[in-house]
């Protein structure tokens, strides 16, 4: 398939639009990371995306809309915490999880009987869901399994060939997904951390909002399987999200060792005729690590690393943590403790 690599201006929105109506799938910039949409109520468009992603089919996709007014359209009661949420966050990087209405396909939610919706804050993100005239489906515009597309460049890497058309837009101003949280049930869960934290959506809604517990328990428990030095191991499938191609740790502990240890380990593995990429935020620059992170590994990648060492950051702050989420996967939860 010859793809199209097509401007952010009306006149290519209005193109992508198109193919997104006739069962198409188009590549488009969101302030988060690269999105590959479809028409969210086309099962049959849906299920090209699982294709050209090499995904799961029973993992389920967020929905792009540009109005809220189109939340009716997906799912049949608007409690007044999503209400809320949807005043103090949209457009923006945040995602709800809601019961979703029968017109809105199995194929866009996995069988589930919710349905995941976001409104991004892009203008070319909301002009091409405006102009398609539909919510659009869009995971991430990564093959399945390597680091999210936050670059054009990216996306052209892993998508060329495969889709319609990629809309070239700027950057990525944020760098990792969204924030995922559940809000079907009383109390709000966050199924998947991002920018907007629990405190945020905590503050927004005066009630306490909790962590999926298996996000902690699976975090934790591969971090004490990973802990004992630099024994490589071979995680579970799972777990296989957003990897780079060369072997990936994680180096946690006291900011001064774990640069030291860095240090050491870079030494050690040249010494034996590796390469080496390093990975090492500023110790609070959370934000910027979040920008940075998925577009370091694929770099890294380009120069063809064998060894990537990271040093781990603080997630007693919530962007923090969201980093750490990313960063613990993308090294299979293979961890040095210093
Ligand atoms: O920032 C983002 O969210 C990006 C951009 C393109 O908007 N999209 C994205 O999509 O990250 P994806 O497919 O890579 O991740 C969707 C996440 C997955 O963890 C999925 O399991 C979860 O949302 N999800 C989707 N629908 C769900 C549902 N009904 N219930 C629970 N989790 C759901
Ligand atoms: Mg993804």
């Amino acid at each position: 398939m010859k793809t199209k690599i097509l401007s952010i201006s009306e006149k290519d929105i209005e193109i992508a639009a198109r193919i997104i109506r006739d069962g198409g799938l188009v590549a488009f910039p969101t302030e988060t990371v690269y999105g590959l949409g479809a028409d969210a109520l086309n099962a049959q468009a849906v299920g090209s995306i699982y294709e050209a992603k090499g995904r799961p089919s029973d993992n389920p996709m967020i929905v792009h809309i540009a109005r809220a007014s189109d939340m009716g359209r997906l799912t049949p009661r608007l409690s007044p915490d999503i209400v809320n949420l949807i005043e103090n966050f949209w457009p923006g990087p945040l995602t709800m999880v809601v019961k979703k209405k029968d017109e809105v396909p199995d194929r866009t939610t996995g069988g589930l009987d919710t349905v995941a919706v976001r409104m991004p804050d892009s203008k070319a993100a909301l002009n091409l869901i405006t102009m398609s005239d539909c919510p659009i489906a869009a995971p991430s515009a990564n093959i399945s399994g390597r680091p999210s597309p936050t670059r054009a460049r990216d996306v052209i890497a892993d998508m060329d060939g495969k889709i319609e058309a990629i809309v070239e837009g700027e950057d990525c101003r944020v760098g990792i997904e969204s924030t995922v949280v559940d809000m079907t049930s009383g109390i709000p869960t966050i199924l998947r951390p991002g920018i907007i934290t629990a405190e945020n959506i905590e503050a927004a809604l005066g009630k306490k909002v909790q962590y999926d517990p298996a996000l902690l328990a699976d975090d934790q428990a591969m971090k004490n399987q990973g802990g004992e030095g630099l024994k490589p191991k071979s995680p579970g499938m799972k777990y296989k999200h957003y990897a780079p191609k060369a072997q990936m740790t994680v180096i946690e502990g006291r900011r001064d060792k774990v640069k030291a240890e860095i240090k050491r380990l870079k030494g050690l593995n040249e010494r034996l005729g590796l390469k080496v990429g390093i990975i090492l935020f500023e110790e609070k620059a959370f934000i910027e690590a979040a920008h940075d992170f998925f577009a370091k590994l694929r770099d890294l990648d380009g120069e063809e690393v064998d060894l990537i060492l990271a040093g781990a950051m603080s997630d007693s702050d919530g962007v923090g943590f969201a980093v750490m989420n990313r960063m613990l996967k993308s090294a299979g939860y293979n961890i040095a403790k210093v």
